[in-house]
């Protein structure tokens, strides 16, 4: 009976081996990165997702159409609908992403993609991969940047979550050995972790940043973290400008809510699930989940998303309309920084700061107690409008916490 059971998991094991060889041999070749510059049109495709996704997500997108007026108008910039990528039709095809959904996905330069659900064991829908994990994977989605801003504070974080491998790669490809014993896979690759931790020291270069952070728990899972911390140090050396520390995710996230040293941390860079703890706490003290978005940045596709969830509860209680549309409004200021439009991403981005931080005059609480997200939508867009922004945003900064 147990040889049986060894021998399946041995084949099984076995292939997943081979798989990630496979992987690993990918990764090493070469990829023309896209040159958004070059494109014409740019096509921006639009994931609607499920529970609150389509409400926020349309809210961003009048926030793009509004900032990129010009470029819509003149057919510099279009925008795809992809109706596919609801929990309906994924569980209708019994698939995280259904085939043709995938290829539409694909024939997009970007995505922005509103929340989608994740099936759990014992829900009503059938317990598929879900489709944010499975599109970083399709798409080779590798970096998960999240910033976390809260200027009044002195805070400014940068977060490199690497996005395709960890304890998420195989997330549902562990098995059941036997009745009673269950095994995950946790997966960490020089290449893997290489090409996010480069990105983050690009960005702390780029950006005259001393600091990087490298969070892991490499004194207990000491392989696959070792192996992140180490080519950390390894290429920190090419960057003697900047200064590498190590921490365990543990002490870290203890740090993340102390007020004497938290200030101190710019850029962190660390494992998969690690990465997607910590950056809800950290938009947690930004004001919620809701206020925070996440580039999801690959050599070829890049999509953009809010950090959070679909919420159905607030679907089913009626509440959907209450939602904050920050997140993916956030998530839209990333893009437009991705592909070219600095300064319209800028102005999002002060005004999303402006209007959540500094005036708030309106309020989303995701209840009737605050206004709509439509409403909220249409007191950024006033703001976006305004002259005085910039300034205002200034004061803001310097007007320090409350
Ligand atoms: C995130 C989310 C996803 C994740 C879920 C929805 C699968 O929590 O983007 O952080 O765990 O990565
Ligand atoms: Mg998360």
């Amino acid at each position: 009976m147990s040889k049986e059971l060894i021998k399946k998991a041995k084949e099984k094991f076995g292939a997943i081996i081979e798989e990630q060889l496979e992987r690993v041999e990918r990764m090493k070749q070469p990829v023309k990165e896209t040159d958004y510059s070059s494109l014409c049109p740019i096509i921006i495709g639009l994931c609607w997702g499920d529970g609150i996704g389509p409400i926020i997500s349309k809210h961003a997108q009048t926030v793009l159409t509004h900032v990129l007026k010009d470029e819509v108008a003149s057919g510099k910039v279009v925008f795809r609908d992809i109706a596919g990528l609801t929990i309906e039709n994924r569980a209708k095809h019994m698939k995280a992403i259904p085939d043709d959904v995938l290829e539409e996905i694909k024939s997009c330069h970007v995505i922005l993609k509103g929340p989608t659900t994740t099936p759990q064991a014992g829900d009503k829908w059938p317990n598929i991969e879900s489709a944010n994990v499975a599109m970083r994977r399709y798409l080779d989605l590798y970096a998960n940047v999240r910033p976390v801003r809260i200027p009044k504070q002195g805070i400014d974080w940068c977060f490199f979550r690497e996005n395709t491998e960890g304890a998420y790669i195989l997330g549902s490809r562990g098995f059941d050995v036997s009745q009673d014993l269950s095994i995950d896979f946790k997966v960490i690759t020089e290449q893997g972790a290489e090409r996010i931790i480069r990105m983050a020291f690009e960005y702390a270069d780029k950006n005259n940043i001393e600091r990087v952070t490298v969070v892991t728990k490499s004194n207990v899972v000491k392989t696959g973290d070792g192996r992140f911390s180490r080519a950390a140090f390894r290429i920190a050396k090419e960057y003697p400008a900047i200064k590498l520390d190590e921490w365990y995710i543990d002490i870290m996230t203890a740090k993340l809510i102390d007020p004497a040293r938290r200030k101190e941390f710019k850029v962190f860079v660390l494992p998969n699930l690690y990465g997607d703890i910590l950056t809800d706490e950290a938009a947690q003290l930004q004001g919620g989940v809701g206020t925070a978005g996440s580039a999801n940045i690959g050599r070829k596709w890049a999509m953009f998303e809010a950090i959070h969830g679909s919420a159905p509860r607030m679907v089913k209680e009626g509440r959907d309309k209450f939602a904050d549309p920050s997140s993916m409004i956030r998530a839209s200021s990333m893009l437009l920084r991705h592909i070219g439009y600095p300064q319209q991403g800028a102005k999002v981005e002060m005004a999303l700061e402006v209007c959540g931080q500094y005036e708030k005059k309106v309020v989303v609480t995701g209840r009737d107690t605050g206004v709509t997200g439509a409403e909220y939508t249409k007191y950024l867009l006033s703001w976006i409008d305004n002259p005085q922004l910039k300034a205002r945003w200034e004061e803001g900064i310097k007007e320090g916490d409350d």
